[in-house]
């Protein structure tokens, strides 16, 4: 376990704000974990954990304990002519993981190839793109309790999955510190090719394996998104909001190229990004907060923007879309600090 004080988390954000955190835990193993949740002495003022910090806006300093996995390894648990069950440390590298598990023929993540982040916030956020979702494979999850250093394992249907959603953005909420994640991967998977630009893209590729999906997700992404390296952002920023088949056939009528998509129960999901590019956003900058030029759904940080500047422009976004459509836009990036 390593304990820091008063440090910057600049390089702790994928947006890349520049702000403090009055303590930063970094936990290496379970064990840490249990007796550092009993014995609490070493955390003070509120905790809150944090991976990669991609799915965060820092908005101000934070007056408490950062909590940090860097739990690793990537284990075979059990193994049959069909399937396989692995688990992860929920330190390990997002697709670290994916690249590991297409490397050795386990079908079912390859279509979340590219995401920012660690193991630990696939369950907590459901992660999804390309017609996957993280719940899709979550065979369980093994996490401590924060507030007093328990074990517990929550099987696919305890994490009660939603869009971008499960129980441990709810009920919850900062209460369980995950250790380790179990997937069901396939042996023999059926690949999912359908959505939207990919199946032109693995076109490119010839093959549809589980190498060229990873391979056609990287380039689709490459060419939306903007690195984080280069250009602190936290992929979409909104969620794509669901509304009911009246509103989505009204909205159809005037706009007949509107993107839509069945959400699978009995609502209809627009795509955030098209509504608020329609809304004239593609490229606006405000000083050093702006909107992608390639991605409306992506606010970047092309260098010193504070936290404050995105939330900003991202109150001015929600607003257009509202008077335009009236649709009002969900945060998916999670605010942490005054607003
Ligand atoms: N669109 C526009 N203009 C834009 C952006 C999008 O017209 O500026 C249109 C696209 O042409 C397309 C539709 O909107 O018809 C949807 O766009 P896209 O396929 O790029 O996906 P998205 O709905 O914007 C979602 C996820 C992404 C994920 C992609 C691919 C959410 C909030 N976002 O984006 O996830 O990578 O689908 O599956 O669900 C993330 O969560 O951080 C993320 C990047």
């Amino acid at each position: 376990m390593k304990v820091f004080h008063n440090i910057s988390l600049r390089n702790r954000n994928t947006f890349g704000i520049d702000i403090k955190a009055d303590r930063f835990i970094s936990i290496e193993n379970e064990q840490e974990a249990e007796s550092l949740f009993k014995d609490r002495t070493l955390i003070s003022g509120q905790s809150l954990i944090i991976g990669a910090g991609s799915n965060m806006l820092f908005t101000g300093n934070f007056a408490g304990t950062m909590l940090h996995s860097e739990l690793g390894g990537i284990r075979v648990e059990e193994i049959n002519n069909e399937d396989v069950i692995i688990s992860s440390g929920s330190g390990v590298n997002w697709d670290s993981l994916v690249e590991w598990c297409v490397g050795k023929g386990f079908g079912g993540i390859e279509n979340l190839s590219l995401i920012p982040g660690t193991v630990g916030a696939s369950p907590v956020q459901n992660i999804g793109a390309y017609g996957a979702e993280a719940k899709d494979c979550i065979y369980k999850v093994r996490a401590v309790s924060i507030l007093d250093g328990s074990v517990s394992e929550f099987s696919n249907s305890d994490c009660r999955f939603g869009y971008r959603d499960s129980i441990f953005k709810s009920e919850l909420k900062g209460k369980y510190f995950v250790t380790t994640v179990f997937f069901r991967l396939n042996l023999n998977p059926e690949m999912k090719t359908e959505y939207g630009a990919l199946g032109e893209e693995l076109q490119k590729l010839g093959a549809v394996t589980l190498r060229n999906i990873r391979q056609a997700v990287i380039s689709i992404r490459k060419s939306k998104l903007p690195d984080p390296e280069l250009f602190g952002n936290a992929g979409s920023f909104f969620r794509n909001p669901v509304v009911s088949a009246e509103i989505a056939s009204s909205l159809k009528t005037e706009y007949p190229n509107m993107p839509s998509y069945p959400d699978g129960s009995g609502g209809i999901k627009l795509a955030a990004g098209w509504l608020i590019d329609l809304c004239g956003w593609k490229g606006v900058r405000r000083g050093d907060a702006g909107v992608h030029d390639k991605q409306a759904l992506v606010l970047v940080n092309y260098g010193n923007a504070t936290g404050s500047d995105i939330y900003n422009l991202s109150e001015e976004i929600k607003e257009s879309v509202i008077k335009r459509f009236g649709i009002e836009l969900d945060r998916e990036v999670e605010i942490t600090g005054p607003i």
